[in-house]
């Protein structure tokens, strides 16, 4: 495969490289840049973190899982790259090195990485920034206080030099399709292949469990796969649309939402992660599922010239098992508009950059003091996301109040059966289930329930 990139500003050609091989890899064993650490290879401490530009601007990824042909036409940026020719220090280096910043170093050019990243959107969330990057010596207050200093100053004129429009394009790649039609061509020719989107799965199976992909088709350049449609009726979601992206549309049109994907893992991973390799990879954990099921969500696949629709919770047939055919891609997701009365509850053994042991979505409609509609899921309570029929049956025609909910009780053991394991008990994982349907009704009367919200 053939690959064109720029790396800290210079155009890097590279022939016949493996599809699989990751960023970190290669700038490490190959180039000489051993600034960029290896630390978890998992994408769980952000050691490795770069910044990388694209159309949609400059963002800090994981280099450990991230595939060369991921950069194709994209600028990418290392710590050798983040100062000026001369020396001068981008002004994050400076603020790291005046408040102390760092001690082993090790985790410094993956904090500096992130935080330069964070400068160039003048993001100020900044423990929302770093939740991706771990440091095991300093202690992050002197790492915010630097990323605060350093708010201000302007975004130096030597980063924002390396445009993606500078790069030549190479030969067209035939496993790097660019467009859905293209896509639908070539994987109905190879159902074999293994599609990668952000690669924030499939990434791991190459550099924890060893696996030999191939073929690999890269769905990165099909742009119209990364639409987005916002209409009075329906949202429309492209499945190579990122965790960022999604965070952004979702937020202001249903907060809870917005606030679970604050949760999903961690910043480098939302810039890589898509809607798309969350649902196909039908984990029985994967946070989008329960939510996009309880708000309705139509599921759009294709196969070649065929297209097919589907309720969302329609395709995860059994914990291993979708209803996707050989060649058969998703490409898109439709949420109906809708008054919002979504909440999604997610817990998980840290607040931040940690899979769910359960997360419960319920999407609750109350016409004059009746329930009059309801659409509860979750993750994390069987093989598969998958709704509270008996508990949605409970409470539908009857009135909103405790004994409702309370009433409701024993239908929670009709829909699932959890299994116990690392992250909760079978018990744990019930009672929790419960207790979201009691927090849900809490919170419709006004009480604060979030840790957050009755914080000192
Ligand atoms: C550190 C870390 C933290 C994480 N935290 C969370 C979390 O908090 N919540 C959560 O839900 N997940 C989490 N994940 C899992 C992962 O990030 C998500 O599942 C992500 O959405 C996968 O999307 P991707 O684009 O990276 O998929 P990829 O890795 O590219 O692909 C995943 C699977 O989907 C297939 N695929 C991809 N796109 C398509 C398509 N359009 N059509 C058909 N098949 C397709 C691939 O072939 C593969 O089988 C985490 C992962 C890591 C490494
Ligand atoms: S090495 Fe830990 S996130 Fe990449
Ligand atoms: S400075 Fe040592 S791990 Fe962060």
């Amino acid at each position: 495969m053939d690959i064109t990139f720029l790396l800290n500003g210079e155009t890097v050609t590279l022939t016949q490289v493996k599809p699989t091989m990751t960023l970190l890899e290669w700038l490490r064993e190959h180039r000489g840049l051993t600034g960029t650490k290896e630390g978890c290879n998992e994408g769980d401490c952000g050691a490795c973190s770069v910044t990388v530009q694209d159309q949609d601007g400059l963002h800090a990824l994981n280099a450990c899982i991230l595939f060369l042909p991921q950069l194709q036409g994209k600028a990418v940026r290392t710590v050798e790259g983040f100062a000026a020719q001369d020396g001068t220090l981008h002004p994050v280096q400076e603020a790291m090195i005046t408040h102390h910043g760092s001690q082993c170093g090790f985790c410094t050019p993956g904090f500096v990485a992130s935080l330069v990243a964070a400068h160039s959107n003048g993001a100020r969330d900044f423990d929302d920034q770093l939740a991706g990057n771990l440091c095991r010596c300093t202690g992050y207050a002197p790492i915010i206080r630097a990323a605060e200093d350093a708010a201000e100053a302007p975004v130096p004129e030597w980063l924002t030099d390396a445009l993606p429009s500078a790069v030549e394009e190479p030969e067209r790649e035939p496993l790097q399709p660019e467009s859905s039609d293209a896509l639908a061509r070539l994987y109905a020719q190879m159902p074999e292949a293994t599609l990668v989107a952000g690669a924030t799965d499939v990434g791991l199976w190459v550099t924890k469990s060893l696996r030999d992909l191939h073929p690999v088709i890269f769905l990165n350049r099909c742009a119209d796969l990364r639409d987005v449609k916002v209409t009075g009726k329906e949202i429309t979601l492209g499945a190579m649309v990122t965790m960022r992206k999604m965070r952004d549309v979702m937020a202001p049109l249903h907060p809870s939402y917005g606030e679970m994907l604050r949760r999903f893992a961690s910043t480098q991973i939302r810039n890589a992660a898509t809607i798309g390799g969350n649902i196909a990879n039908g984990s029985p954990i994967g946070d989008n599922a329960p939510a996009l099921i309880a708000l309705g969500a139509t599921l759009h696949l294709r196969k070649g010239e065929e297209t097919r629709a589907l309720p969302l919770e329609d395709f995860f047939i059994a914990y291993g098992k979708q209803d996707r055919a050989p060649g058969e891609f998703v490409e898109k997701l439709v949420i109906p508009r809708q008054a919002d009365r979504l909440k999604v509850y997610k817990l998980s053994k840290r607040f931040d950059q940690d899979i769910s042991a359960v997360l419960g979505a319920f999407n609750i409609t109350v016409k004059r003091s009746k329930v009059s509609a309801a659409r509860i899921a979750f993750g994390g309570m069987a093989g598969v996301p998958k709704r509270a029929a008996a508990v949605e049956a409970a409470l539908i025609g009857q009135p909103w109040n405790e004994e409702t909910i309370a009433n409701a009780w024993k239908a929670w053991q009709q829909d699932f059966e959890p299994l116990s394991d690392m992250r909760a008990s079978a018990r744990y994982r019930l009672d929790a289930a419960r207790n979201m349907l009691t927090r849900y009704f809490l919170e419709d009367l006004g009480a604060e329930t979030s840790v957050l919200a009755v914080r000192p």
